[in-house]
């Protein structure tokens, strides 16, 4: 079996027997596509536990408010069920378009179940067989996954021993392997941090084909104003994804979208599947965006938590990327997975993902955090991976040198990761 890069960010390969993870070796009569066969599943385990803080969600559930009136749209379209959906989602898309602001009009808006489904439809049009997409690693894993499923070649790049990306590195890799696609994640996950516009721009410059910024963790960042919507004006083969899955607490029901040029979901309408958005989702979609001040403010509370529990590892001792995100990196052990292990027998769910000897961590509600803190100080105290040194004046004056965005201590993948695979780090 081969563990494929699936589970990098938040995924992972599912238990042995896990029905649904593929964690399971298909049988050899099954005829599976030779370029299938032996992966592993995206499946970042679903454990029943007090604290699950491994999948980036918001740990407030939607108010009472924003609940009755999801359960009133669904009401109101239930008795229409019969007939099939807006093909177009047209009123979600406005009601999207007016969300990110910009002066984003409805028809450079797309939307559709999650912004996974917006990635594969991105690949399905730009990508595919004979195609090549680029990607900076460690960071989402289904970027690669979907490349492989769509048959299009995935072009691990590195980013720099401290997460970040410099524009030089960037663009020698572009220029070396003229991908159709290149994909930025901003802020990244699983490190964290945000990358600087100007870095995104010297990107669409250079490159020949699509650019896409995954910006699923966008309205927790520092600075919300470097978003790469501001550059759509100036970037015609731009398209910048987020999703209602993180800030707006709707994971559960799947809607992703995108911003670009009107003739990005023109050329989306190719690949899309009819009717791919149904009318529930619709519906849903646009009561929680009437609401949108709840979630959002939730938002303010949960950078908060991140920036305490940042404070609080870094007072541990331990190396922490900074982050722009909802969620921490934090390392460096010597067995991450006896820490995960560890703190899930206390009740504690985390990731185990990114770079080797890192976790990552969700910003939950301060009783979530709490509980994650308790777990962690008795872990470390029983001597369960004893941290790394912690990053030294001399690297980190290399790393401010390098003017990089985001401050840690691990080396990425190397350079040399730039290759036909997803880098080794980020395979679990
Ligand atoms: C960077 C990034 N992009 C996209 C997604 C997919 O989100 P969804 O399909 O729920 O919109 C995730 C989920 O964790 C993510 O971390």
């Amino acid at each position: 079996m081969i563990s494929s890069p699936a589970g990098s960010a938040d995924g992972g390969p599912g238990a042995p027997g896990d029905p649904g993870t593929g964690a399971t070796p298909l049988p050899s009569w099954l005829p599976i596509r030779e370029d299938l066969a032996g992966h592993t599943a995206y499946g970042a385990p679903q454990i029943d536990v007090p604290v699950r803080l491994n999948t980036n969600e918001n740990p407030y559930p939607p108010s009472p408010a924003m609940a009755q009136a999801i359960a009133q749209a669904v009401a109101d379209v239930a008795g229409t069920l019969n007939r099939y959906p807006d093909r177009d989602a047209m009123a979600l898309r406005r009601d999207l378009a007016a969300y990110l602001g910009h002066g984003l009009r409805a028809d450079q808006v797309w939307a559709a179940n999650g912004s996974n489904e917006i990635i594969q439809q991105l690949f399905q049009a730009f990508g595919g067989q004979g195609r090549t997409a680029l990607g900076f690693e460690p960071s989402y894993s289904m970027h690669p996954l979907i490349a492989l499923a769509t048959g299009t070649r995935w072009i691990s790049g590195a980013r720099d021993a401290d997460f970040g990306l410099e524009p030089d590195h960037a663009l020698a890799a572009i220029r070396a392997h003229h991908p159709d696609l290149v994909f930025l994640t901003s802020p990244n996950n699983p490190t964290g941090a945000a990358l600087a516009p100007e870095v995104i721009e010297a990107v669409c410059a250079a490159a020949p084909g699509m650019v896409v910024v995954d910006e699923a963790y966008a309205e927790f960042a520092r600075d919300t104003s470097a978003t790469a919507l501001t550059l759509l004006p100036r970037c015609r083969r731009l398209v910048v994804t987020r999703t209602m899955s993180k800030a707006f607490a709707l994971a559960g029901a799947r809607v992703g979208y995108l911003a670009a040029d009107p003739a990005v979901p023109q050329a989306l309408l190719l690949v899309r599947l009819p009717y791919h958005l149904s009318a529930v989702t619709q519906a849903v979609a646009r009561a929680a965006l009437a609401l949108a001040s709840e979630p959002l403010a939730t938002v303010a509370a949960l950078r908060e938590q991140r920036d305490d529990l940042v404070a609080w590892l870094r007072g541990r001792g331990l190396r922490v990327a900074d982050s722009d995100a909802n969620f921490v990196l934090f390392g460096e052990f010597g067995d991450r997975h006896a820490v995960w292990q560890a703190l899930l027998d206390r009740g504690v769910l985390i990731r185990e993902t990114g770079p080797a000897g890192w976790l990552r961590v969700t910003a939950g509600t301060p009783a979530e955090m709490s509980a994650f803190r308790g777990a962690l100080s008795a872990v470390l105290a029983r001597g369960d991976g004893p941290p790394a040194p912690p990053i030294t004046a001399t690297r980190r004056a290399a790393a401010s040198r390098r003017g990089s965005t985001s401050r840690a201590g691990s080396p990425g993948p190397d350079e040399s990761a730039v290759s036909g695979q997803p880098a080794a780090e980020v395979q679990r």
